[in-house]
């Protein structure tokens, strides 16, 4: 497996890859476009035999923050560590452009991502109840969470 930054080519394998991690709401192809190519995001592609079977994409917020817009891992290999590396990977790539802060919105009804966040260090700061325009679970409502980088 490999790590590498995103290249245009990867666009078709990043928008199915969103439509199976993502049963509601996933991310569509010109969502997808705009994010990679807004000034100042970064990112991880996880490549393995040719297939993209990961990314994340962070953007940044203000001066000291950056925002996970997506992470996302082939269903067939959750719980396999590659969303670990891949969350590792974007947070050192906060510290290198000196963000103090990652913050994230997570669906409330979301455990198992909610579970890996706090996993990670993240704390949940704010309820949006509103936050997203599909319901999942019977829920419009977000977490915004956050954590503090240390280098
Ligand atoms: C969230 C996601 C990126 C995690 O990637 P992953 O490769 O499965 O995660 P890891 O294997 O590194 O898991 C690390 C830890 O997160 C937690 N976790 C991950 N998936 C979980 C699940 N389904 N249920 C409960 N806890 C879970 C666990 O604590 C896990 O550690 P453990 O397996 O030792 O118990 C992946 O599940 C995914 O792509 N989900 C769909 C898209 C998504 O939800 N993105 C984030 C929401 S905005």
């Amino acid at each position: 497996m490999i790590f590498r930054e995103y290249e245009p080519r990867d666009l078709d394998s990043i928008v199915e890859l969103e439509k199976r991690a993502f049963p509601v709401g996933p991310y569509t192809r010109s969502m997808l476009r705009k994010i990679f190519n807004t000034k100042g995001s970064f990112n991880f592609i996880a490549e393995e035999n040719g297939k993209v079977i990961g990314y994340v994409i962070a953007l940044p917020l203000d001066e000291k923050s950056a925002d996970i817009e997506s992470i996302a891992v082939d269903p067939d290999l959750h719980r396999g560590g590659l969303g670990s590396k891949l969350i590792r990977l974007i947070e050192e790539g906060m510290l290198k452009r000196s963000f103090q802060y990652s913050v994230l919105e997570v669906r409330d009804m979301y455990e198992e991502a909610i579970n890996f966040y706090r996993k990670h260090g993240y704390v949940a700061v704010t309820h949006l109840p509103s936050y997203y325009t599909q319901v999942f679970r019977g829920s419009r409502g977000a977490y915004r969470m956050v954590k503090k980088l240390h280098d």
